[in-house]
């Protein structure tokens, strides 16, 4: 019987992070992982419970260490680190601030580039100085050319700082591999939605928050139109019909990036798991709306509301969906024709953003959120 693998990994609590933990605790691994306590809660609780969440029966492999990335060291003792430097093979970074507020530009910059710095400080100490990264296909900013998986700043400017500061740690990793530091693969998923054969999904960020603000607002409709099946809400939408959104579901990212792991020529590289083929606005939209029985939800441009002043609702909303408002406008086009190679004749696609897809998807986190969990 093979040696188990020893993963030492970052962000088990997060979204991504989670399903990897999982994904190798499945797979026989040992895994080691860096977090961090809520006030109540220990940081093994945390990770328990959302590996947990996403599938987990067994625990005999997992170790959670607790510590912080934006902290030197990791903010270990000498004697967990050791630990980890003896023992681990690989090391996979998940853990960063996903904010994007400029008011939180140095927290996001301690979190996403000192964090990286401090990874990479560990990875070095590791006998493989085996690195797996998981950055951002949005890395590509403003972009409005084909990003390609082989470049990483070509002078873009970026939405937001997050963006930004995800594009630094790559840079600083590239940096570290070229040195033969390191050796690294860096993974750039683009939006990570639930699992697509069942829409379920554990964390809520991004179109989620978007589907969850609709969702609120149609509540408070509802309770004053009871019988009413479904709801009119004029409501219009800054963002552009045929700009589009590059939606991945997370069991294609984390099959993908574990199976492009394993290939012994992807130390050095950069792969872009984002879908071949995203989805225009003027697509998704009007189907999460049917999903959440709405109607009159429209995508406008800045002259209409030249016309006519935006209605409190409407900034209402637009205030709370800052984040998903930059990239209505339109978002870069991501070419993933390495990972697409990597992955051929594995069995590990990324399926076609269809109606049946996004009814899934949509339909799933409704029914959650209906449910009142
Ligand atoms: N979700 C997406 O759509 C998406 C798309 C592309 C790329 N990514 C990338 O994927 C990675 C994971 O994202 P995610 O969606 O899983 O985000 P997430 O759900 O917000 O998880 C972030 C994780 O990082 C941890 N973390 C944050 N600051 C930390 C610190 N100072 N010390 C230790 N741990 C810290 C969090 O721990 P706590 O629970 O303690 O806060 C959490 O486990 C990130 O690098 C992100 O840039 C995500």
């Amino acid at each position: 019987m093979p040696h188990p693998k020893n993963i030492f990994l970052t962000g088990a609590t997060g979204f991504i992070g989670s399903h990897l933990t999982s994904r190798f605790l499945k797979d026989g691994y040992h895994v080691k992982a860096l977090a961090r306590p809520s006030k109540n809660v220990s940081a093994r609780e945390r990770v328990e419970k959302v590996v947990s969440a996403a599938g987990v029966t067994r625990f005999e492999n997992l170790h959670v260490l607790e510590g912080d990335i934006s902290l030197p060291h990791l903010g270990l003792s000498d004697a967990a680190r050791a630990e980890i430097t003896s023992s681990a093979e690989e090391v996979w970074h998940c853990a960063a601030s996903l904010s994007f507020e400029q008011q939180n530009r140095a927290e996001i910059f301690r979190m996403n580039l000192d964090g990286t710095r401090h990874v990479l400080d560990l990875v070095k100490e590791l006998s493989g100085r085996r690195l797996h990264h998981v950055s951002t296909a949005y890395i590509a900013g403003n972009r409005s050319d084909v990003a390609l998986e082989t470049e990483i700043d070509v002078g873009q400017s970026f939405k937001n700082p997050y963006e930004e500061s995800k594009c630094r740690a790559e840079m600083m990793i590239a940096d570290a591999h070229e040195a033969d530091a390191v050796r690294a693969s860096v993974f750039r998923p683009s939006i990570v939605i639930g699992d697509s054969k069942s829409g379920r999904v554990t964390h809520f960020h991004g179109v989620y928050a978007f589907i969850r603000a609709l969702w609120t607002a149609l509540e408070r409709l509802r309770l004053r139109t009871p019988q009413r099946d479904f709801i009119r809400l004029p409501l219009r939408v800054l963002g552009a019909e045929n700009q589009t959104l590059n939606f991945v579901p997370i069991d294609y990212v984390i099959d993908g990036m574990v199976e492009i792991s394993r290939r012994a020529d992807s130390a050095g590289g950069t792969y872009h798991l984002s879908n071949p083929v995203p989805t225009e606005n003027r697509f998704w939209l009007p189907n999460i709306c049917r999903i959440l029985r709405v109607e009159g939800i429209q995508l406008v441009g800045d002259s209409s509301f030249l016309k006519s002043p935006m209605t409190k609702l409407e900034s209402l909303f637009q205030k709370q969906m800052a984040f998903y408002y930059q990239y209505l406008q339109g978002e870069p086009r991501f070419d993933c024709r390495r990972a697409l190679a990597a992955l051929k004749n594995t069995g590990v696609e990324c399926p076609p953003v269809t109606v049946e897809f996004i009814s899934k998807m949509a339909g799933w986190y409704v029914d959650f959120l209906d449910a009142g969990i």
